[in-house]
């Protein structure tokens, strides 16, 4: 590890957005990362191949649940800050199988604050006043909004309808127990849904170009008028490194794009990006592979972010648009076509014919 450099430990960071995370903060001198990821199908450590050979990098595959590892790793590396991705974050398969949801995201977010605590107390003065324990979280934990109903604030109750919300809210709450009744430093952030480069193909976005390249159906759940907040993966990460900066310990802060969209109109615009830079040979739109299928259990209606505290008080907005968001995610997509067909190839068949047939 380089001399000079703050030690974060980044937890699941072969994921989707703790790869973009490393990616960027390893461009400047000032962090080093270890990361600790256990590579569940959705961890996968080509997202981070561009870092062989890094001196400020170190992988270790281990779990956040494993307290023995999880505390050897924190007494050898000294990190001055926790940041933690790892989870397992697709709401569907919450809904078929929800026992691995309570043993990663709850139990293990616990096991993960536990050995902190325990690193924590012990460490000199000088380092304990600046360590902090960064809880990436979701907006999905506050429940569904009617469309009336104003953008999801910090001080919003939770009612998480998911198994996945469900988890989330727990670990969140663990999270503010720690603060509360140990003082030890946290913070917890809650986003709204990301998009972007390395997204595991069975979220919206990357299942929609993955199957409108490979001629299948477009599955839009009920009648497609759910709305989300979509928000860049890139202005996401950006977001956690001000906070991790300059974010104020045993606060909240959520983070979002302001993109409210309907899922239809999301598929629609990204069939549209996809006509105009990969035209079908029957110049068809792709938007004609669309299929109304049968609704999500538990489906929440709308989620809706109100980014005002992070922005009033660090100034950070979303340097991204919906528009030059989504012809990025799918560009990049046309362009990386091997790190698409490796993942396909293997236990996400199995996945896709359960879930849709
Ligand atoms: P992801 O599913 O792409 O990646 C999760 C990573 O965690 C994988 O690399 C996986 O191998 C690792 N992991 C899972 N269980 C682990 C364990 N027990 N020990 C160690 N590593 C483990 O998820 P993502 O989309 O990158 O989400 C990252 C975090 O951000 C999650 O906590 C999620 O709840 C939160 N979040 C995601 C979104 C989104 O839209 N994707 C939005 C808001 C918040
Ligand atoms: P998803 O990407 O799974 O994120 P989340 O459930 O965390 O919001 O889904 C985004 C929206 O798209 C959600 O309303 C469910 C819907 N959806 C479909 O209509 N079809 C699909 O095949 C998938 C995966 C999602």
């Amino acid at each position: 590890m380089k001399k000079n450099s703050k030690l974060l430990l980044v937890t699941g960071g072969c994921g989707f957005i703790g790869s973009n995370f490393i990616r960027k903060v390893l461009l400047s001198d000032e962090y080093s990362v270890i990361n600790l990821d256990n590579l569940t199908y959705a961890g996968n450590v080509n997202n981070l191949s561009s870092l062989q050979g890094n001196k400020s990098y170190e992988f270790i595959r281990g779990d956040i649940g494993d307290n023995e590892l999880v505390k050897s790793v924190l007494g050898r590396y000294q990190p001055q800050a926790i940041i933690n991705f790892a989870a397992e974050s697709h709401v569907d398969r919450s809904i078929n199988a929800p026992q691995i949801f309570i043993d990663t995201n709850i139990i293990g977010t616990f096991n993960l604050l536990e050995m902190a605590r325990h690193y924590w107390d012990d460490l000199p003065e000088s380092m304990k006043e600046s360590f902090l324990f960064l809880h990436v979280s979701t907006d999905e934990v506050y429940g569904s909004l009617a469309d009336n109903e104003l953008p999801f604030k910090e001080s919003n109750k939770y009612f998480p309808n998911s198994p996945y919300a469900a988890s989330k809210a727990s670990s969140d709450h663990f999270v503010r127990a720690f603060n509360a009744t140990y003082g030890l430093p946290t913070i917890t952030t809650n986003c709204s849904n990301n998009y972007g480069p390395y997204q595991f193909p069975e979220k919206l976005i990357p299942l929609i170009i993955n199957n409108a390249l490979n001629g299948n159906t477009l599955p839009i759940y009920g009648d497609g008028l759910q709305v989300r907040d979509w928000l860049y993966v890139g202005d996401h990460v950006d977001a956690i490194s001000i906070i991790l900066k300059k974010g104020k310990t045993g606060d909240v802060y959520n983070i979002g794009g302001s993109n409210e969209i309907t899922n239809i109109d999301l598929v629609s615009m990204v069939c549209n990006v996809l006509d105009a830079l990969k035209p079908l040979s029957n110049s068809k739109s792709y938007f004609e592979q669309v299929k109304f299928v049968s609704d999500r259990p538990g489906h929440d209606r709308r989620y809706a972010i109100d980014a005002s505290k992070i922005k009033d008080d660090f100034g950070w907005q979303p340097g991204e648009t919906i528009e030059t968001g989504i012809n990025k995610t799918v560009k990049w997509y046309l362009d990386n076509t091997a790190w698409l067909d490796e993942i396909i190839s293997g236990d996400y068949k199995a996945w896709v014919k359960s879930q849709y047939n």
